[in-house]
């Protein structure tokens, strides 16, 4: 048996059949999946074009994974379980994470986190959205990730969440909505700086990036579903704006990471549909 094992890794698929714009890059993504099947896809969280607002593009999103033809895990972005509470204004523009919007999160994508061990790897899936949020779920997320670390061995290891722990800079200010919130970070850092941590794969920004911080490899995965031109979206990291996904390769001393354009991937602009799928926006 091969001691290698493929993890694709998907993010902000903003799937939805209120507004199905998004689901024919979805159909094309699925595809893939079904003509080379990973041990696991991991979708690192907006899989929901808006669930925090609408519960029901939560379901949307956990039927079209369930017809995946292999082993799926989502940890939540923003657009599914709300955002940082400082971020949101009460104006509506932005929704902040509550105790409800984490119930109804997990009711519809299951488990907002995850630990897998293969072969000689740990794994591990972390509620991004809890990071800042001082809700009681985030100490006790923090105490499972410190366990899970702790118990970890001599395996190498892997974090997925929603948003990029930094964009540049361990050190750099916040809370912004680009990245987790520094109080959060500082709490992330013993495991940021862990030798056997080889990989960060984080989304959100609908760009892809990659980063070296010590032993680990920062990954921004793009979005299959669109990109958003410098107008709407400023230059925040230098990376490619094109719709995709990443395919990790895990191997007994590291991780081989590709970026999948996934060819027939419609290259879709969010400007050009932004009013009408996310109509808050004009408020
Ligand atoms: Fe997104
Ligand atoms: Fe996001």
């Amino acid at each position: 048996m091969s001691d290698e094992f493929r993890v694709v890794q998907v993010s902000d698929t903003h799937v939805s059949h209120r507004h199905p714009h998004f689901l024919a890059n979805w159909r094309r993504f699925a595809a893939a999946m079904a003509a080379d099947p990973p041990r696991l896809v991991v979708n690192t969280g907006d899989a929901s074009l808006a669930g925090a607002r609408h519960p029901e593009d939560l379901v949307a999103a956990a039927g079209l994974h369930a017809a995946l033809p292999c082993a799926w895990r989502i940890v939540p972005g923003n657009h599914d379980a709300g955002d940082h509470p400082a971020l949101c204004d009460g104006s509506g523009r932005r929704l902040e994470v509550t105790r409800a919007r984490l119930a109804a999160c997990r009711a519809a994508l299951g488990p907002d986190r995850f630990l897998e061990d293969i072969g000689g790897w740990r794994l591990l899936g972390i509620n991004g959205m809890l990071l800042g949020s001082d809700l009681p779920e985030e100490e006790e997320q923090f105490d499972w990730l410190e366990a899970a670390r702790a118990g970890a061995g001599g395996r190498l290891l892997a974090l997925f969440l929603h948003k990029p722990p930094f964009l540049s800079d361990p050190a750099e200010p916040g809370p912004v909505y680009w990245s987790v919130d520094p109080r959060a970070r500082a709490r992330l850092m013993g495991l940021l700086d862990d030798p056997r941590l080889r990989l960060v794969g984080c989304g959100h920004l609908h760009e892809h990036f990659a980063r070296r911080h010590g032993a680990a490899e920062m990954r921004c995965c793009p979005s299959p579903a669109f990109v958003a031109s410098p107008t709407l979206q400023p230059e925040l990291a230098g990376g490619t704006r094109e719709t995709g996904w990443l395919e990790h390769v895990f191997h007994p001393d590291g991780v081989a990471t590709r970026m999948v354009t996934g060819g027939d991937l419609a290259p879709t602009l969010l400007d050009d549909v932004v009013d009408e799928v996310y109509p808050e926006r004009r408020r």
